[in-house]
């Protein structure tokens, strides 16, 4: 069911990135997405960055929608549905969070409940978001912190945590799961990002390898993606066609 809100707070975060508040009762765990929908654009996909009261979206300006999201004003209408997916399972012991692009909002709303050490990677400093401090950054250029990807940055220290949560761009977390010692004991989950559109596990346009990752995910243990074949390497598009990742752009 659609669910009528308003927008109470508009933050720009960057140039291109925006934290949106929305005055709702909604119940939600971290890794969780709605189905965000704002008259004139089209239904989208949004981690919730924030699942406490009020909650919040994180999101780059990318196409149509998410740039209507970022023009709306303080009141203006949003409408949603979920929250939906499967959420991160609650860590114990010493956690780390390594987070890419966008996926670093997923991954806030988990670093505000349960803490833990944060590595974070951008192409520059420009396009880093939602930095507290005491994270560790990489960035490509070197603008900020170490010079490489935040996956060189953190998989030396991965047997230091018991528990890691992984939130980024496909070619991202793909990288990651190719270079991981497969024989870690630290427990490792990532939350996949797919295109989707009806986000409940009907419509197929986000499986891989038949796991729905709307429904079945979006967090998945290190087991089940070793397990996708197609991770990494097909994706579909708007139109339902299978099509070959091309040099980590979407
Ligand atoms: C579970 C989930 C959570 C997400 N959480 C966030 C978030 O917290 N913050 C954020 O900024 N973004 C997030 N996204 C991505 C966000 O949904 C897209 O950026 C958004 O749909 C773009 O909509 P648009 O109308 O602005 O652009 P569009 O015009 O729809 O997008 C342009 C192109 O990108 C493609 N595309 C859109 N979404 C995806 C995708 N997920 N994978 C591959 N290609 C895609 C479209 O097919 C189109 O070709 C999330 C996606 C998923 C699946
Ligand atoms: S978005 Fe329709 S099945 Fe996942």
């Amino acid at each position: 069911m659609m669910v009528h809100s308003r927008v109470t707070e508009l933050v720009r975060e960057n140039k291109d990135v925006f934290t949106m508040k929305f005055d709702s009762s909604i119940t939600a765990k971290p890794g969780q997405f709605l189905m965000i929908w704002v008259p004139g654009g089209k239904e989208i996909p949004m981690s919730l960055s924030n699942t406490s009261s009020p909650p919040s979206i994180t999101f780059r300006t990318f196409g149509e929608t998410t740039k209507t999201l970022s023009r709306l004003k303080i009141g203006d209408r949003v409408f949603y549905r979920g929250p939906y997916g499967n959420s991160y399972p609650e860590p114990s012991g010493k956690v780390a969070y390594v987070g890419g692009g966008t996926g670093v909002a997923s991954l806030n709303a988990m670093i505000l409940k349960y803490r833990g050490d944060v590595f974070v990677g951008a192409r520059t400093r420009d396009d880093l978001f939602l930095i507290r401090d005491g994270y560790k950054i990489a960035t490509d250029d070197g603008s900020l912190g170490f010079k490489g990807t935040v996956i060189d940055l953190f998989l030396p220290h991965l047997s230091e945590y018991d528990y890691v949560f992984v939130c980024g761009p496909e070619p991202m977390v793909k990288s990651f799961i190719d270079r991981v010692d497969r024989r870690t004991h630290s427990k490792v989950f990532f939350s996949l990002e797919r295109l989707m559109k009806c986000g409940v596990g009907i419509c197929d346009s986000c499986s891989i390898n038949g796991y729905r990752v709307c429904k079945d995910g979006t967090i998945f243990s290190m087991d089940d993606v070793l397990k996708m074949t197609e991770f990494g390497v097909y994706k579909r598009s708007e139109s339902g066609k299978m099509e070959f990742f091309t040099n980590g752009k979407r």
